[in-house]
């Protein structure tokens, strides 16, 4: 991964933390996106000491809030005018409904309008690379989800892992809408379910979700386990060229049926470039 630029959002914990040590050791330069300047910067220093690589660059955005998300694009590319790799990573499942500064269901907002807006922001910095990867951490969770168009943000009622599920159902749709785009470029996109995992994941959950997930803690697996598939699919030669698809512990894995229905795909982008203004 030497003299490859890798973008990576949630770094400042759990697998966004493990995939970047884990690039920053195979030599890659990374862009790291953490809110939080103080947390950012301890594991920028964290990463140096552990594998002597100081090619690391902070960028700090929340990306609840899309004028944030211009910015950090805006910095993001004048600093690297060729990007390798994006790793769209941050997210989690949120116990109360929360509206964020652009009006947006919080979860819906950072798990997939996030990634939306941020990766197409980035796309022509990602096609002036050789070969660039867009790698997206969905989750299983999406066998559970539905896209709720009359009601993506939940207004009605709430609902924190039907909104969590939709959100991570959306990160597949967009991953095949968005391959679909970019046939004949030299930009792939794909995503993955990272398995079940011990991270700060759902530990403020106080729900019958909180519960099941304290209930099945002794199984979760490590950060680092839960990371390995988004580090293959970002720097492995093995899928070199391989686009539009869903994996599991590095292999290739069917997606929820209604994940692959193109009017859904299309609606989706659709109302997502409208709700982010691209
Ligand atoms: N853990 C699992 O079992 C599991 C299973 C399937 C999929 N996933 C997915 O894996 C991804 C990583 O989660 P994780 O398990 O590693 O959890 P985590 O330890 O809670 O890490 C989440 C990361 O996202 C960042 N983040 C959250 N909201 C943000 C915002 N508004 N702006 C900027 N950054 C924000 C967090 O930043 P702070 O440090 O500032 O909070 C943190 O770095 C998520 O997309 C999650 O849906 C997890």
């Amino acid at each position: 991964m030497k003299d490859k630029i890798c973008i990576i959002t949630g770094a400042s914990s759990g697998m966004g933390l493990a995939t970047a040590a884990a690039l920053a050791g195979k030599g890659a330069t990374l862009g790291l996106v953490s809110r939080n300047r103080s947390k950012g910067e301890t594991v920028v220093k964290s990463i140096t000491e552990k594998t002597k690589n100081s090619k690391i660059e902070l960028f700090i955005a929340d990306l609840s809030s899309q004028a944030d998300i211009r910015k950090l694009a805006n910095e993001i590319k004048t600093k690297f005018p060729k990007i390798d790799v994006l790793i769209n990573n941050a997210g989690g499942i949120n116990p109360k409904r929360i509206v964020t500064i652009d009006g947006f269901e919080l979860t819906f907002a950072v798990n997939h309008l996030a990634y939306f807006l941020f990766t197409n922001l980035l796309l022509e910095n990602l096609k002036a690379a050789p070969k660039a990867r867009i790698v997206s951490v969905a989750s299983v969770a999406s066998n559970y989800g539905k896209i709720n168009f009359k009601d993506l943000n939940f207004e009605k009622k709430y609902y924190s892992f039907k909104a969590y599920a939709q959100s991570k159902l959306a990160n597949i749709i967009f991953t095949y809408e968005l391959a679909n785009r970019l046939k004949g470029t030299n930009v792939t996109a794909n995503c993955l379910h990272p398995g079940m995992v011990k991270t700060r994941f759902a530990t403020e959950m106080n729900n019958y979700f909180g519960f099941f997930w304290k209930l099945i803690n002794p199984i979760l697996i490590t950060a680092e386990k839960g990371a390995e598939t988004a580090i293959w699919l970002a720097s492995s030669p093995e899928v070199e060229g391989i686009s539009g698809k869903y994996f599991k512990e590095k292999k290739e894995v069917k997606s929820i049926r209604s994940s692959y229905d193109i009017a859904t795909q299309q609606r989706l982008w659709a109302v997502s470039e409208s709700m982010t203004n691209l």
